[in-house]
């Protein structure tokens, strides 16, 4: 279908150029090539063009997002045109699109994913258009890429998006890399400071990327978060352009993973975005991310590869195989109980999937934005660490209270996220309102987390003994000793953590296969 396309747009573009004329109502009032100025930015409509030979009638919609998208069912009649535009996401149904000429402008009204579409355009020169092509991107065949050695158990750090989105600058992240060791978040384990959508410039003429103006030099604050025993990631996407609308990799997965190395970045997201208008296959996605992850590998620097692709296409089973440590399993997560607790209880990935060097993510945290009770934060961490998550802060680590603090920081809930043996627990069963999970620890112990998910407190005492037997447990969150039969309650959306069996009395476990 590719070569079927790029033919078409070789013959469009030597159509003959300039104005069509000004016959509105005449059969071939649409030919010709059109550009549009001040179209929104999402997608980025740049130009359209039509050719009608006979009875039939092709055409093309170039944007910025998605390159260029060919008019399916184009049908016009007189100074009117219909035409369905594929959505970007090939899990949506395509959309109805016009185009009606009016004097010298033809208007074009569509809708595409949320975005209601509605541009002039005016007469242009069809060479014109070469300049809204996309780069030619050869996708790599597939193949198992090695494992890069990094992530044995799952990245800790923080990243601006969740509290900043893209109003992001080179003095924020170095505040934040000076909270992060000052309020002693780094030596409780978070290393990574990812900085999000929104860092990104232009391309020069050589097609190298710049950051914006917010980042004057890239390689100078690297050394900065370095200088303090910390790691800095960055973000990009496979398609032209990030979720945000700044420059992605499209085309220059190779030349951008070289630019991030030679800054000494250590971790890059990789945000599908746009790219899920081009690439439109499960293999084809799974391609574009191998591009990027042999691209990364081929720098010679230990860059920890972050999938973001929401999820799809069962991603956990081939996440370590395009050379990713982690792989997002869900859409975004919001700073609401709600939305925490669909990722966290719901779709949060396979826990057979996660292991050294890969793992589940389940978004980055909202600790500490607001939107939560502490017990709901205190369950969002809970439900992170057992299922061996990354755990990527999202809060202004500046103005943090000690709640906050003290919650991110519990080295016990901490240790079990971090467990070497890697094995992601799972859930054990369900008891009224309480939830029970349980995760396999190296030491040959285990977790088991008591989650409340009513609105109400409740008492736990018989669900705990029915795990506990007769013997004693420590509780993670306090750090108090648990005996069997204790009269104990959860908090409304609160959790009980608890961590059982002692190294000396029990076999190590075994890694689940
Ligand atoms: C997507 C990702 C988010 C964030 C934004 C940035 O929505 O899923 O985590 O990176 O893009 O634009």
């Amino acid at each position: 279908m590719k070569a079927l396309l790029l033919a078409t747009v070789a013959a469009l573009v030597v159509l003959p150029s300039g104005a069509p004329a000004p016959d509105a109502g005449a059969p071939a009032a649409l030919n010709g090539t059109w550009l549009f100025d001040g179209a929104p930015d999402y997608p980025g409509l740049r130009a359209v063009q039509i050719a009608q030979y006979g009875g039939a009638a092709i055409g093309e919609v170039f944007t910025d997002w998605y390159g260029m998208i060919p008019m399916r069912s184009l049908e016009i009649s007189g100074d009117t045109a219909t035409f369905q535009m594929e959505t970007p996401s090939p899990h949506d149904a395509p959309t109805t699109w016009t185009i009606h000429r009016d004097g010298d402008a033809i208007r074009v009204t569509g809708k595409i994913w949320y975005q209601h579409v509605d541009a002039e355009g005016r007469p242009g020169s069809a060479a014109a258009v070469a300049r809204f092509l996309l780069p030619p991107n050869p996708l790599p065949k597939l193949h198992k890429l090695p494992d890069n050695g990094l992530a044995r158990t799952p990245p800790m750090g923080w990243s601006s998006w969740n509290h900043f989105a893209d109003k992001i600058d080179d003095a924020t992240i170095r505040q934040i890399a000076d909270a992060m060791v000052a309020s002693g978040l780094r030596d409780a384990g978070y290393r990574y400071i990812n900085i999000d959508d929104g860092w990104q410039g232009e391309r020069d003429a050589a097609g190298v990327l710049h950051p914006n103006a917010h980042f004057p030099d890239m390689k100078a604050l690297a050394d900065y978060v370095h200088a303090r025993g910390l790691k800095l990631g960055i973000y990009s996407s496979p398609g032209p352009k990030t979720c945000a609308g700044y420059t992605g990799s499209y085309g220059h997965a190779a030349r951008d993973a070289k630019t991030f190395a030679a800054w000494g970045i250590d971790y890059l997201k990789y945000d599908l975005c746009s790219g899920e208008g081009i690439f439109r296959t499960a293999g084809e996605v799974k391609a574009a991310y191998q591009q990027m992850g042999a691209a990364l590998q081929a720098t010679g620097r230990g860059i920890v590869f972050s999938l973001c692709q929401y999820g799809r296409d069962a991603v956990g089973t081939w996440g370590r195989d395009v050379g990713g440590n982690l792989w997002r399993t869900s859409s975004d997560i919001e700073d609401t109980y709600a939305s925490m607790a669909k990722i966290g209880f719901a779709t949060g990935g396979e826990a057979a999937d996660a292991g050294p060097g890969g793992w589940n993510d389940l978004d980055m945290l909202e600790i500490g934005n607001g939107g939560m009770s502490l017990d709901e934060y205190r369950t969002h961490l809970t439900l992170w660490a057992m299922q061996a998550a990354p755990l990527i802060l999202g809060n202004d680590l500046r103005h943090m209270s000690t709640e906050t603090r003290d919650l991110l920081t519990n080295r016990a809930v901490i240790a079990i996220d971090q467990d070497p043996l890697g094995a992601a627990g799972q859930r054990l069963r369900v008891a009224g309102p309480i939830e029970v999970w349980s995760r396999s620890l190296a030491d040959g112990g285990r977790a088991l987390a008591y989650f409340n998910r009513s609105d109400k407190r409740v008492a736990a005492g018989g669900t705990i003994a029915a795990d506990l037997g007769t013997s004693s447990a420590r509780e993670a969150w306090t750090g108090r000793p648990l005996a069997a039969g204790s009269e104990v309650s959860i908090p409304a959306h609160g959790v009980i953590l608890l961590r059982i069996g002692a190294p000396h009395s029990q076999k190590p476990a075994a890694r689940p296969a």
